[in-house]
């Protein structure tokens, strides 16, 4: 072998090797400077072939200088002649630069006449096998435009831990697929449904918030008739847990009179809700976790029919007005089906949050995420059991996220509910007096239908 051809050899493996080197140990600055100039290359000098392959280009007549077959002359060849004339030519979205993300890349197109954004959605799969990516999100921040956001591998697979959110009512539960923080907000989404099969992670995401709400100036309620088996570790710092169905009645029905009371707060001074009145009278707010939905719902036998109705109307009633008084709801379920009856459907209805976590039957996703995007759906059906806490996160802004909960042991929960169990106020002093409170159940109702 000649010494240059050596040398060559040598200096590429070297190079392959530094690559190779800089990739793991600092893989950003590695899509940055080498990963992503090639790509955004590549997906725009490609993408006349992948527009037309996904059905995104549309026919155009343009006029070309082309070859036209003529007259056949007398041996028998046929004479071309070369003219200008209309020809259908395909045209494909004009696309920008793509730019570099955390995890990928995005790129801006606009649409071609009689196009909308959902055309893109609908070809966000085609899009991603074609460039061989993970997954392929649009979203259309303004009309005539699309963005597509591309992830290069699901960056879910391993979530590290975020700071904790200092504000009140405000946890980071996990990350979102972007990269951005997940974030529950009481405060903007007062209530929400957490749906998921059985390991599919719902747990871990309440246990998440226990630990990211201890340290706060909240009191928190269980509700876990499951026998107790979610929730009683952490009854240090619960300031009510109810295990039973007669238990729950009664936490329900401290509940409701806990609202009409704030209600008569606010009413006397002046104010529209909880957060308007002066912090040194504004009660505790309440948040408050119930573990199976559906067994607030079930009944064992026809004597607990009247309980349920009660309970079922009492907690709709926390739902449709608890959030101006500081009571949020965080509901988590199996199924969250028509099937438990008219109850969970106004409940679900008043569920502005909707968490989807692995489910095992398309209908609990449809009935969790409702009539958000169809690719919300696909997304919640596409979670792989490897990935408990993977979940489609949806509330106000009719946004949805793939996102992924960080993992709390329940160890971890247990350990913050134990440190921060001075912080629990005891039950009987958060409804001190509610219950001789002025306002009844019929102004409540009235209130309701106002
Ligand atoms: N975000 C997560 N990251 C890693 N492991 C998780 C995550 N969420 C849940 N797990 C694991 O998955 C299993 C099931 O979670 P769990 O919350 O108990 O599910 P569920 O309450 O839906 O039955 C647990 O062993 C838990 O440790
Ligand atoms: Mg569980």
């Amino acid at each position: 072998m000649p010494d240059s051809l050596r040398l060559l050899l040598i200096v590429l493996a070297c190079v392959a090797v530094a690559l190779y080197t800089w990739r793991r140990l600092h893989h950003r600055s590695f899509w940055l400077v080498v990963g992503y100039p090639l790509t955004a290359i590549s997906v725009r000098a490609g993408w006349r072939k992948v527009a037309l392959g996904c059905g995104l280009t549309k026919k155009r007549a343009r006029w070309a200088f082309t070859l036209t077959p003529g007259a056949v002359v007398s041996t028998g060849t046929v004479k071309v002649r070369r003219r200008f004339r209309r020809v259908a030519v395909d045209t494909k979205p004009w696309m920008w630069l793509p730019m570099p993300t955390r995890h990928g890349w995005r790129v801006t197109l606009h649409l071609l006449e009689g196009q909308i954004p959902d055309d893109y959605s609908q070809a966000a799969e085609r899009l991603a096998h074609s460039w061989g990516v993970h997954a392929v999100r649009v979203s259309s921040p303004r009309p005539g435009r699309v963005v597509l956001a591309a992830t290069i591998r699901d960056p879910l697979v391993r979530v590290d831990r975020l700071p904790p959110s200092d504000e009140l009512l405000k946890v980071t539960v996990g990350r979102l697929e972007t990269g951005k923080p997940w974030v529950i907000d009481f405060r903007t989404v007062p209530h929400w449904l957490n749906a998921g099969a059985t390991q599919s992670g719902k747990s871990n995401l309440a246990n998440a918030l226990i630990v990211g709400l201890a340290p706060q100036p909240v009191a928190l309620v269980g509700f876990d008739l499951k026998g107790g088996v979610e929730f009683t570790p952490y009854s240090c710092r619960l300031s009510a847990l109810a295990t039973t169905r007669a238990e729950s009645v009664g936490l329900l029905d401290d509940l409701v009179a806990l609202m009409l009371a704030r209600m008569g707060l606010c009413r006397t001074a002046g104010a529209r809700n909880l957060w308007q009145l002066p912090p040194a009278v504004r009660p505790v707010p309440v948040v408050v976790l119930v573990d199976e939905l559906a067994e607030l719902y079930l009944m064992a036998d026809k004597s607990e029919k009247d309980e349920i109705a009660k309970t079922s109307t009492a907690l709709l009633r926390v739902a449709q007005l608890g959030r101006a008084f500081g009571i949020y709801l965080f509901c988590c379920g199996q199924r969250i089906g028509s099937d438990l009856g008219p109850g969970v459907t106004a409940l679900r209805a008043q569920c502005s949050g909707r968490i989807c976590h692995r489910v095992n039957d398309p209908e609990t996703a449809t009935m969790t995420l409702g009539d958000l995007d169809p690719a919300a759906l696909v997304s919640a059906r596409a979670i792989a059991s490897e990935t408990p806490g993977v979940a489609i996160v949806a509330s106000q802004d009719g946004q949805w996220y793939r996102a992924r909960s960080f993992h709390v042991s329940e160890q971890a929960a247990e350990h913050s509910a134990r440190m921060y169990a001075d912080l629990a106020q005891h039950w009987n002093e958060i409804t001190a007096g509610v219950h001789t409170n002025e306002m009844n159940d019929s102004d409540l109702t009235e209130l309701l239908n106002a």
